[in-house]
C-alpha cells in the first residue's frame, strides 16, 4: 500500500532522514519506534507532503507522491493525527471534526463518520459543543484521532498518540486503534516512543536511529530482540 524508497529529507542544510526505505501492506498496523529526534515525525511529514523528501520516492497504492500537495494526499486517502494533537482549541469538538472532513463532498458519508467516531469515543459526543481547548489531554488525543478519521482514510498516520497520557487512557486508546484497524480495515502507521505498547498491537515494526532504519521485523521478533529490549523496553 505504501512504499518509501530510499528517501532523504532535509530541513535546510540539516539532513533528518537518510536513505529510509519502508513498506506497509494493506490492512496492517505497523509501528515506527525510536528515541527523541530520531526522525519519526519527519518520516510522517514526508509521507504527508508537508516536508517532501529531497530524493528517493514515496509510492502510495503504486503511485508516486512526488510533487503532490498535502491536501491532494489527504484526498488520495492518507490522513494524520499529528504529534502534540494540534486540535483547534477555540473550535468546538463538532467544528474540529468538520475540519477533518473539509475536502469531502459526500454529506451522507460524513454524517456516517460522525456517528462512527462518536461510537468509538462516546465522551466526544458528550463534549461535542465544548471548545477543543477545554478537553483533557486524553480527550484531545481522541479528538485528534477522530478528526483524522473524518477524512475516511485508507491509511491512518498516528504520531505518538500515547504522549503524556496516563496508563489507563493509553490502554484505552491503543485498544481503539486496534479496533479501527480490525473493523474498518484501515491501515495504520503508528509512530511511538512507547515501544512496548506499540509492538503489542502492531503486526510489524521498524526501529529508527539518527534518521536511518536500524532494524525491522515482526513485532514478536522485535519484542524478543536484545538490543530493542535494552534501548526501548527498559529491560
Ligand atoms: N523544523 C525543523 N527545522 C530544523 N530541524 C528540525 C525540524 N524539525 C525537526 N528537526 C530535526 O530533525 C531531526 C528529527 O526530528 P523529528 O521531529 O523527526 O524526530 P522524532 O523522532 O519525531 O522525535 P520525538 O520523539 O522527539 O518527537 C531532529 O534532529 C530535529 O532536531
Ligand atoms: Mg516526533
Amino acid at each position: 500500500m505504501l512504499e518509501l524508497v530510499g528517501i532523504n529529507t532535509f530541513y535546510g542544510a540539516i539532513q533528518a532522514l537518510r536513505d529510509v526505505s519502508m513498506k506497509v501492506d494493506r490492512g496492517e498496523i505497523i509501528t515506527l519506534i525510536g528515541a527523541n529526534g530520531a526522525g519519526k515525525t519527519t518520516t510522517l511529514m514526508s509521507i504527508c507532503g508537508v516536508v517532501p523528501p529531497r530524493s528517493g520516492d514515496i509510492l502510495f497504492e503504486g503511485e508516486s507522491l512526488k510533487g503532490v500537495s498535502p491536501d491532494k494526499i489527504v484526498s488520495r486517502g492518507v490522513s494524520q493525527a499529528p504529534e502534540g494533537r494540534l486540535i483547534f482549541p477555540d473550535l468546538t469538538v463538532m467544528e474540529n471534526l468538520d475540519m477533518g472532513a473539509y475536502l469531502r463532498r459526500d454529506k451522507q458519508g460524513v454524517q456516517e463518520d460522525f456517528d462512527y467516531v462518536f461510537e468509538l469515543f462516546p465522551i466526544l459526543h458528550q463534549r461535542r459543543r465544548q471548545p477543543g481547548g477545554t478537553l483533557s489531554g486524553g480527550e484531545q488525543q481522541m479528538l485528534a484521532i477522530s478528526r483524522a478519521l473524518m477524512a475516511r482514510p485508507r491509511l491512518l498516520l498516528l504520531d505518538e498518540p500515547s504522549l503524556g497520557l496516563a496508563p489507563l487512557i493509553i490502554r484505552q486508546i491503543f485498544s481503539i486503534i486496534e479496533k479501527i484497524n480490525k473493523e474498518n480495515t484501515t491501515t495504520i502507521f503508528l509512530v511511538e516512543q512507547n515501544a512496548n505498547q506499540a509492538l503489542k498491537i502492531a503486526h510489524r515494526g521498524y526501529v529508527m536511529e539518527n534518521g536511518s532504519i536500524s532494524l525491522s521485523g515482526s513485532s514478536s521478533e522485535l519484542l524478543a530482540n536484545e538490543d530493542v529490549k535494552k534501548a526501548y523496553l527498559g529491560m
